[in-house]
């Protein structure tokens, strides 16, 4: 079921989204699945300055990331690992062994997937945060990822690499093409679930994800069989609802 929060700009979204995060992390010692890309980064920054004026601990909390490209060791610049590191975890105080991410450059891909499958398999997610892409993908789960799908390998979109070449020199030739992905399935049952989207770019995968057919081809559409969605949009995003 969707809540869906519309509001004027990407500050307010990130505010409504660190209110559902700050109910969840004061428990002290909650499961989060985390999500790297622009989205988020307006939540991680109030997360940081809440610890920072307010004290509030993640000592206690344990991490899962959704994703992180293959071939990028984790030193990368733009690997997911230095992503979460520099826009969240070095800004609060999660013990390094609480942090879960994919490793991307593994020699045995398809064992990486089964290990880490397992890891996230021995926690239930409280709080998993979602950013979707222009094709509606969430995680890497690109269109035509079944919904029934557990950690795996994914290659990219072409949409998708054009998308974040940006991080790249802006040249698609040094976007990977392959990921490690948390599956739809592994998505699914995390308790609840924030998906947040800014941007007009955003509003054909957000009407699908809401309005459209469950269906493969937009793969956010497997969360209109979840019970707790909170979708956060600006103007932009919901502006074909
Ligand atoms: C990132 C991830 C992706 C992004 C999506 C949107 O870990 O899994 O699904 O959330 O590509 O990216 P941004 O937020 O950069 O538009």
């Amino acid at each position: 079921m969707f809540r869906t929060i519309i509001t004027e700009d990407y500050d307010l979204v990130s505010s409504e989204a660190f209110k559902v995060m700050k109910e969840v992390v004061k428990k002290g010692n909650a499961v989060l699945g985390l999500a790297t890309g622009s989205s988020p980064i307006g939540l991680y920054k109030k997360m940081i300055a809440d610890h920072n004026a307010n004290g509030t601990s993640y000592k206690n909390i344990i991490t899962f990331n959704l994703d992180e490209y293959i071939g990028l060791d984790k030193d990368h610049d733009q690997s997911y690992w230095t992503f979460m590191h520099e826009n969240l975890f070095n800004g609060i105080d999660i013990p390094e062994e609480n942090v879960h991410l994919p490793a991307g450059d593994v020699e045995d891909e398809e064992a990486e997937c089964v290990r880490y499958e397992a890891e996230l398999a021995k926690h239930t997610v409280d709080l998993q945060v979602l950013g979707i892409g222009s094709d509606g993908h969430i995680g890497f789960n690109e269109p035509g990822a079944p919904f029934d799908s557990v950690t795996h390998i994914m290659e990219l979109t072409e949409q998708t690499r054009r998308d974040n070449a940006r991080f790249f020199d802006d040249d698609i030739d040094n976007v990977p093409k392959y990921s490690i992905t948390m599956g739809l399935a592994s998505i699914m049952r995390a308790k609840q679930i924030i998906v947040i989207a800014t941007g007009a770019n955003k509003a054909d995968a957000v009407y699908g994800m809401l309005k459209g057919p469950k269906t493969t081809d937009c793969p956010a559409s497997v969360l209109q069989d979840h019970p707790d969605v909170i979708v956060i949009l600006d103007r932009a995003a919901a502006s074909k609802l």
